[in-house]
């Protein structure tokens, strides 16, 4: 390490040495800097007015100097006095450029490496279906309507006929909110068994003619197993103006199955049972499996039960303020999942709720 020496001999030559060894120490030193902290220490060890190193050269060499060579000595010192400064103010230039440089690095991005990609949800296959039905309805003329899942026994059973402790209802395994004795029973809660309940509340709120669909998630209390599930979804449908006819229901419907399976389906109508339609009826639809030559299926039957309908029973009317003597309608209502299964060919329905993805895909 370069220490100032004192001068004996204030020669030219001499001075010219000592200058020399000076500058070429402050050369290597400069040289040598790597980070700012090194940068730090050279300019206080050269340029400190406390002991630095242009200080001791003041001190040894000018101050000390006889009388005849302050002169030159003073002039040389000067011009080291400068080249030190210089040298300082170019490393330290140099530093804070490379600092720069390096935090320029650093937040750098690379435009060329491929983004994060997210990929496209889609719409689950039972919405699939629904939004399909209902786009069939709406180009009809239907609006849609829906209604809460959580519903009250009066519109989820006495308004549509089921009177109270009637054995119709025991079709309809229902699932009903706890600690609700203290009510009367049409106000007590329970998770509506079908959709039909939209049909009350539709009414409730239009004056005929009414056409609308309502779509939407229904509860019974079955085990789980390939075409039972606590939870499905249903369509229903409703439509009420003057002489509305069954003739009317069959071919809104038969339209309704061509539009969903093809122009080939055909649709049967046989007599069944519903409180709030009569006459009721149960539609099955040729199979779109084997064309109605009869296959695991549809039970070598050739066709598929779909649908339960009928004509709005008056008494419905009656709770809802419509005139059955002026006004004649019809409903109907599906399962989705059914439906689904239908015509994506799912043998479980289990598997449109496991959340299996590999199931899932296959509808992207
Ligand atoms: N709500 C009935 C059910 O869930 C289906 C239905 C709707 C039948 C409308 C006739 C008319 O079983």
């Amino acid at each position: 390490m370069y220490t100032v020496p004192k001068l004996e001999d204030y020669s030219p030559e001499a001075l010219d040495r000592a200058t020399q060894e000076l500058l070429s120490a402050l050369e290597q030193e400069s040289a040598a800097i790597t980070g700012a902290k090194a940068c730090e220490d050279f300019r206080n060890r050269w340029m400190a007015r406390k002991n630095g190193i242009l200080t001791q050269v003041n001190d040894t060499w000018l101050k000390a100097a006889p009388g005849p060579s302050k002169r030159e000595v003073g002039q040389r010192v000067n011009a080291l006095k400068q080249k030190v400064e210089e040298r300082v103010a170019a490393v330290e230039e140099q530093m804070s450029g490379s600092a720069s440089e390096a935090k320029l690095k650093a937040e750098t991005l690379d435009i060329t490496l491929p983004g994060i990609q997210r990929p496209y949800g889609v719409k689950h296959p039972v919405l699939q279906v629904l939004d399909e039905l209902i786009g069939v309805f709406v180009k009809m003329g239907y609006s849609v309507a829906e209604g809460p899942e959580v519903e009250s026994d009066y519109y989820n059973f006495e308004a549509l006929n089921f009177p109270p402790n009637h054995p119709a209802r025991d079709t309809q395994d229902t699932l009903f909110i706890a600690n609700q004795e203290r009510r009367p029973q049409r106000d007590r809660l329970l998770l509506r068994t079908h959709t039909s309940p939209v049909q009350i509340r539709s009414m409730e709120q239009l004056k005929p003619p009414v056409r609308v669909i309502c779509p939407g998630k229904v509860h019974r209390n079955d085990a789980p197993d390939a075409t039972h599930s606590p939870v499905f979804h249903q369509i229903e449908g409703l439509c009420v103006d003057t002489n509305i006819t069954f003739a009317d229901l069959k071919g809104t419907l038969e339209h309704a199955m061509k539009s969903l399976f093809g122009n080939d389906v055909k649709t049967r109508f046989f007599p069944s049972f519903f409180p709030f339609t009569e006459p009721s009826a149960d539609i099955a639809i040729s199979c779109p499996f084997c064309g109605g030559k009869g296959c695991r299926p549809c039970k070598q039957s050739g066709w598929i039960e779909l649908l339960g309908a009928g004509m709005v029973d008056p008494n419905v009317f009656g709770f809802v303020g419509y005139d059955p003597q002026k006004f004649s309608g019809f409903a109907f209502g599906m399962g989705v999942e059914r439906l689904a299964m239908m015509k994506y060919e799912v043998d479980d329905i289990q598997q449109f709720f496991s959340g299996d993805m590999r199931f899932l895909r296959q509808f992207a």
